[in-house]
């Protein structure tokens, strides 16, 4: 790879260093904590950027980048060995995950074992997958990087990240094969013996006129009270607990479910493993844009601090009593509204 591996004793501005550190992040003001040596020389660097962010440079981080003793051609030969005919598209998201990740490494002079530590976890994500779970993408979750995604995407398409039709990400457990059913039908097909029953109910609508949307899908699916999914438990039957609704000329779904329970992820960083008890619902509708999102249970002691950060203040629903149905004890009344195509001209 190039380096060498002594550090230099005397520190020596590498500009190839400096330059790639600055450049991806547009650099509209640079805040030198207290060394004037560098400041002209970030300014300078920084210069003909598009100013978008504020960063703030320490000394030390300056340093670090610019006097590490690595072969400082290494990742543009990396990036260059792209061939031609990479689409443009590809060759923007390569370009920036290959300067990040090998920054990433250089900066934390990462080590084989911790290299390779990386790539086991990513092996054991893969070993686990199949076509009814997806662990790859659960990685991603408990790093935040699919709630990310999803604000970036939603937030660019001109909708406020807070808004009552307000996004969620898929998570893990989606089925593309999940079956129809009957409004008012009960998706618990598997009782557990500690769960507690609910009927969920409510309207699609348009989200400016908030006219009922007749036709509409209303997709669900949630764990059951042991914290799994049926693709994950043996002992449940398929397609439990999730179900795919038609809405009635009234723009209506509804149907029997479980109050979800919290259920673990993988326990990383010293973190608790822990997403609040929620459901997954995906709607969509001739000429609108659909609509991926999950209801969390504001009962749930980690409404706040869910392991894939995905919990939204307009997500968390308060179930309520129900009487006189002998099916269900608790009453979810929940409406969903969804963005015209044409609206604002995502
Ligand atoms: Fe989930």
């Amino acid at each position: 790879m190039g380096s060498n591996s002594s550090h230099s004793v005397t520190p020596t501005i590498n500009l190839a260093s400096v330059s790639s550190f600055i450049q991806p992040m547009k650099v509209t003001k640079c805040i030198i904590d207290d060394e004037p040596m560098f400041k002209d020389l970030i300014l300078l660097l920084a210069l003909g950027s598009k100013t978008t962010n504020e960063l703030n440079i320490t000394t030390s981080s300056v340093l670090r980048m610019a006097t590490h003793p690595f072969d400082p051609n290494f990742t543009d030969k990396v990036i260059n060995a792209m061939g031609p005919m990479t689409p443009p598209r590809l060759r923007q998201l390569m370009t920036g995950l290959i300067r990040h990740v090998h920054d990433f490494a250089r900066e934390n002079e990462l080590t084989v074992d911790e290299w390779m530590a990386g790539v086991g976890l990513l092996n054991w994500a893969g070993q686990m997958s199949d076509d009814k779970r997806n662990e790859g993408q659960l990685l991603w979750n408990v790093i935040g990087l699919e709630s990310l995604v999803d604000e970036i995407t939603f937030t660019l398409a001109g909708e406020a990240h807070d808004a009552p039709a307000a996004t969620a990400i898929w998570g893990p457990f989606f089925r593309a094969d999940t079956l129809w059913r009957r409004n008012g039908e009960d998706i618990v097909k598997t009782k557990p013996a500690d769960g507690k029953m609910a009927f969920m109910h409510g309207q699609v609508l348009d989200f400016v006129s908030k006219r009922p949307l007749v036709g509409a899908t209303v997709e669900v699916w949630q764990a059951s009270t042991n914290g799994l999914y049926e693709q994950q438990d043996p002992e449940q039957e398929e397609f439990n607990l999730r179900g795919k609704f038609k809405t009635d000329e009234e723009g209506r779904y509804s149907f029997y479910c479980l109050r979800p329970t919290p259920y673990p992820l993988i326990q990383l960083m010293d973190r608790h493993p822990f997403r609040p008890a929620h459901i997954h619902i995906i709607a969509t509708h001739d000429g609108y844009r659909s609509l991926t999102t999950q209801i969390f249970d504001r009962k749930d002691k980690n409404v706040d601090s869910d392991c894939v950060f995905t919990v939204k203040n307009s997500l968390v629903v308060d179930f309520v009593p129900r009487t006189g149905d002998p099916q269900a004890g608790l009453e979810l009344h929940y409406d969903i509204k969804l963005v015209c195509d044409a609206t604002d001209g995502a």
